[in-house]
């Protein structure tokens, strides 16, 4: 089977034949309204006693679920802040647009086309965790940003991406530094992974770090692909801060005993929320969503305007900040990631990281491998944050808060592997087509915008179409 489609629906298949029929067979007593439909023990994952395909559908089945408050959705004593923030109690509804909790299920937004896609404008979420100048005990609007669902199909591969630039930028860092040290000098080193620039760093000998000319990354390395703002570090990192957000569903590893002092921080009734397995299963089903992938259209006009645009889209500098492909030296997912910070379980937490391999997935997904064996992943991101708007083009800089040191003005570049799939665009999903999105580039992504605003009508429409061939999920092609 060569062809990516057949591929792709051969894997899924599979994955139903391995998971869904067992489904059926865990029966829930008479009556019973909880919506999570079983539990994990991280110990015996550990141990190996669960295997990956039980930890998707499981992870599935939660992604799902419409939390219940027997099973302690709600949160009527704390804030959906990152770190554990007491409110008083019972002063708002268990339902609350902004504030949160605003849904009942990750699949309540997350649903376009398909489970784990993006969202409509009904879906967006207020957010207002990872703030510095935010107040988090108050319901008024002022103090959250509005920001639109992105698709989480191929994230595993994006959170695989992320770590190996980490790794690269650091050790770029750590080279600098032990030839200061040796050399008795400053050194500075250009920082570059995967083709694509971060600036730079100036070691002193005496181990300062002048971080002045970094560009696009925090002052720690470490690449942040999840939030449009580029400000998580991992799918669980960010899964954790959504449970307790959105369902007011706290997990152990941040709002448990350990760092709060009581087993029942949101004062709700119910301790051990969800645990590092139910999260570990969260994490495993979104990391496997199958990758985005290019469907060609059926006409042979179409499919000609497709591939003209593709070029276009290079020559113009699009690609500069969504590039096209980024090399994956290795899919081997594993579960955590170990940039996780504190109140995320850690690899030194866990006797065994629980291991898949993405490279199947991805290769059923059309995605190719280089002559050095690497995937290429499709993306259409260089993982960085830019400025994004100007005087001229203010649409971008649209927010009233900066977030964890980011500028308004600043978020990352948008991956656009599954755009075709996913309108409304932009971070606050307030721009109906391709087209004025792109119209909307300001900032460092001014002078491609003018390219393409400079090009005749028939070549801004060969890359509209280019850009709508990029697809999530089993749609027929158009
Ligand atoms: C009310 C709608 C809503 C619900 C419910 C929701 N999300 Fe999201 N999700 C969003 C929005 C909006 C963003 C973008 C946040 C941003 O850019 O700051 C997002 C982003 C994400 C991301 C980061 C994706 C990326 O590429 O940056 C992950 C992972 C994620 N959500 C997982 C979940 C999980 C898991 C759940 C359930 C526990 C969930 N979401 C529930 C709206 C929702
Ligand atoms: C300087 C880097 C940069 C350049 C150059 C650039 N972009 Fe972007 N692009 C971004 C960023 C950052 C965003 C996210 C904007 C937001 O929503 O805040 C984005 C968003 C988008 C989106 C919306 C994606 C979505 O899911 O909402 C499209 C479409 C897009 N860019 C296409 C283009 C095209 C076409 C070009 C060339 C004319 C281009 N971009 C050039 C950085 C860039």
């Amino acid at each position: 089977m060569t062809d990516p489609w057949q591929r792709l629906r051969a894997w899924l298949a599979g994955l139903v034949a391995g998971g869904l029929v067992a489904v059926g067979a865990m029966a829930a007593p008479v009556g019973d309204e909880r919506a999570i439909p079983e539990r994990l023990d991280q110990a015996a994952i550990d141990a190996g006693d669960v295997s990956v395909e039980k930890l998707i559908r499981v992870g599935r089945l939660w992604f799902e679920a419409k939390f219940t408050r027997a099973e302690g959705a709600g949160r009527p004593a704390a804030t959906g802040a990152i770190i554990p923030t007491p409110a008083e109690p019972d002063v708002l509804p268990l339902f609350f647009r902004t504030a949160g909790p605003d849904s009942n299920a990750c699949r309540g937004c997350h649903n376009d086309p398909e489970i784990g896609g993006a969202g409509d404008f009904v879906a967006n979420a207020f957010v207002s965790e990872g703030f510095s100048d935010a107040d988090f005990d108050t319901v008024d609007p002022q103090f959250s940003n509005e920001r639109g669902t992105p698709a989480l199909h191929g994230s595993g591969l994006v959170e695989l991406l992320a770590r190996e630039m980490t790794r690269d930028l650091r050790a770029q860092r750590r080279a600098a530094a032990a030839k200061a040290r040796r050399e008795g000098e400053a050194v500075r080193v250009e920082l570059t992974s995967k083709g694509v620039s971060f600036g730079a760093l100036t070691v002193h000998p005496d181990g300062f770090v002048d971080v002045s000319a970094l560009d696009g990354v925090d002052q720690d390395l470490i690449i942040r692909p999840f939030s449009q703002k580029g400000v998580f570090t991992s799918l669980r990192q960010f899964t954790v801060n959504a449970l307790n957000a959105h369902h007011g569903m706290q997990a152990v590893e941040r709002f448990g005993a350990r760092y709060t002092g009581t087993e029942d921080f949101d004062r709700d009734g119910v301790a051990d929320e969800v645990g590092p397995g139910d999260l570990t299963a969260l994490v495993m089903f979104q990391a496997t969503l199958p990758p985005p992938r290019q469907v060609l259209p059926r006409g042979a006009g179409r499919r000609a305007a497709v591939a003209a645009g593709e070029n276009l889209f290079e020559a113009i500098g699009c690609a500069s900040c969504h590039v096209p492909r980024l090399p994956l030296d290795s899919g081997v997912f594993s579960e955590p990631n170990p940039f996780n910070p504190a109140g995320n379980l850690r690899p030194g937490e866990v006797d065994r990281a629980v291991q898949v391999d993405l490279a199947e997935l991805a290769a059923a997904s059309g995605v190719e491998t280089d002559d050095a064996g690497r995937l290429m992943v499709p993306v259409y991101s260089d993982f960085k944050r830019h400025v994004i708007a100007d005087g001229e083009r203010p649409h971008f800089a649209n927010e009233l808060l900066s977030q964890r040191f980011v500028n308004r003005d600043v978020f990352l570049t948008a991956r656009l592997w599954g755009v075709g799939s996913t309108a409304p665009y932009g971070h606050r999903g307030d721009v109906t087509t391709l087209h004025e999105a792109i119209r909307h580039h300001g900032g460092d992504a001014a002078e491609s915008r003018r390219a393409f605003e400079d090009l005749a009508e028939e070549g801004q429409r060969k890359i509209i179409e280019f850009l709508l061939s990029l697809r999530i999920g089993l749609e027929t092609p158009r």
